[in-house]
């Protein structure tokens, strides 16, 4: 992932790691997939989806109805297109912040994210936000703290996300590395 500054939104991005992308591609989507059973078909929405690398074998493994990918990014997010177009993967690439995406709500059946809440300053508000957009009984699939420990181990030292502030999402399925948080049936939007 190349280095971004992303002015004002409090993320600061990461150094670029050349083989980041094909680990992803090779090790990281195809065990998500196994380990958390995921379903085939659907709309999936990636957050923080960078330079799409996971997008293209997400989409070739899971063979969506619709594929998504947000970021705030435009650099990378022009990145991620040129890399599915070469990739014959039609996927709607979304310039927009999770914690404000431009979908309607229980409108997305998988939302998939590889560590950007861990490292946004709202990652309440931008949960919140993946739970208005799932449908009910869709998943969140996101990296478990472990996984951020083993991957950047200053940085993500005594990071968690706030599951016990967020009831409208519990927890489905956990791998080790990854858990997947269904999206309970109903809540009032703005309640936890
Ligand atoms: C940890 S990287 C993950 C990138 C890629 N998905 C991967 O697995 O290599 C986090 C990504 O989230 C994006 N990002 C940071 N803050 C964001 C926000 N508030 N809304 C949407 N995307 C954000 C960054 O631009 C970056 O691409």
């Amino acid at each position: 992932m190349r280095s971004v500054r992303h002015e004002g939104s409090g993320y600061r991005a990461f150094p670029e790691i050349p083989a980041r992308d094909s680990l992803q591609v090779a090790i990281e989507v195809p065990m998500l997939v196994h380990l958390l059973r995921l379903p085939t078909g659907g709309r999936i929405l990636e957050v923080g989806c960078g330079s799409g690398a996971a997008l293209a074998e997400l989409n070739r493994r899971l063979q969506p109805a619709a594929i998504m990918g947000a970021d705030i990014d435009l650099p990378l997010l022009r990145e991620a297109d040129a890399r599915l177009v070469s990739s014959g993967v039609h996927a709607d690439l979304l310039h927009a912040d999770v914690h404000a995406l431009p979908l309607p709500a229980q409108s997305v059946d998988l939302v998939i994210d590889f560590g950007t809440c861990y490292h946004i300053p709202d990652a309440e508000g931008a949960i919140r936000e993946i739970a208005r957009v799932l449908r009910p009984g869709g998943l969140f699939v996101h990296e478990t703290p472990v996984s951020q420990h083993l991957a950047h181990p200053f940085r993500s030292f005594g990071r968690t996300l706030p599951w016990k502030r967020i009831t409208s999402l519990y927890l489905f399925r956990t791998a080790l590395l990854w858990s997947a948080r269904a999206r309970v049936a109903a809540f009032r939007t703005g309640s936890p």
